[in-house]
């Protein structure tokens, strides 16, 4: 299946589901608080999709059963929501939801403190992993490649002292959740597919505070870190166009 690039309509398109995925994720986020669990966090999220008028993209993949992925701490991304798992002062969360709406989908992640007195070393995390997706979307230009934008992502987390996630990757994003071209969160500057105009891609960096491995547990979808450590996750779905990068999800 080859890359499909959009016309401005589609990325119009495109840009209403972004800013329901945004909606949602703000909603979500103002409920984050200690005793709070990722299941209420779903229900918060899957009533506001519902209310906007858009469907959840994430319920049904791959039979994955929830709108949302909440994956906390040593948790890297497709964290099942849980009525057991209760949010405690000084966790971080990654909330994670993907919308369709008339067609085309929209795709967002944030990583959010819980309580007021997260560490300063995951604060860190949380900033240095943000920082770095926006320096993926700032190589997001015509022209350059996919390696462009991993190798930006990859040195801003490195230079930090972390480490990027290589088993997860970022995507092409339209008509469907996930298309081509894979976006890994490391790459050569000047390798890979390069960016056309009308391109849509997902740039997605899971970061690690230790090691760069993940395994997935036995419920088949929650990615966690190997050694324990936290771990954190950013989301924008770029439009590739002749005047740079544009984000659609915010
Ligand atoms: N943002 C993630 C992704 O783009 C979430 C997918 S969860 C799934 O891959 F359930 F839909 F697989
Ligand atoms: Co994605």
């Amino acid at each position: 299946m080859a890359i499909v690039c959009k016309s401005s309509v589609e990325i119009e398109k495109m840009r209403r589901s972004g800013r329901i995925v945004r909606q949602v994720l703000d909603a979500v986020k103002e409920i984050v608080a200690p005793g709070v669990s990722t299941m209420d966090l779903e229900r918060t999220a899957e009533k506001k999709i519902r209310e906007l008028g858009a469907k959840p993209a994430f319920k049904g993949y791959y039979d994955y059963p929830c709108v949302l992925c909440t994956s906390v701490n040593q948790e890297v991304v497709h964290g099942i929501p849980s009525d057991a798992r209760v949010l405690r002062e000084g966790d971080i969360v990654s909330i994670d939801c993907g919308v369709v709406l008339d067609g085309y989908y929209g795709d967002s992640a944030i990583t959010v403190p819980v309580g007021g007195s997260i560490t300063p070393e995951l604060q860190k995390l949380l900033d240095v992993t943000r920082e770095s997706l926006y320096k993926g979307i700032e190589a997001a230009c015509t022209g350059n490649t996919v390696g462009d934008v991993g190798a930006a992502v990859q040195q801003h987390v490195e230079a930090h002292g972390f480490s990027v996630v290589r088993e997860f990757v970022g995507h092409g994003i339209g008509t469907r959740l996930h298309e081509e071209p894979q976006v890994p969160n490391y790459g050569v500057r000047g390798h890979g597919a390069r960016l056309r105009e009308g391109m849509v891609i997902a740039i997605e960096p899971m970061v690690n505070a230790g090691g760069p491995g993940v395994r997935v547990l036995d419920d088949k979808w929650t990615a966690v870190t190997e050694d324990g450590a936290p771990s954190a996750h950013f989301e924008h779905c770029v439009a590739v166009t002749k005047d740079g990068p544009v984000i659609l999800t915010e």
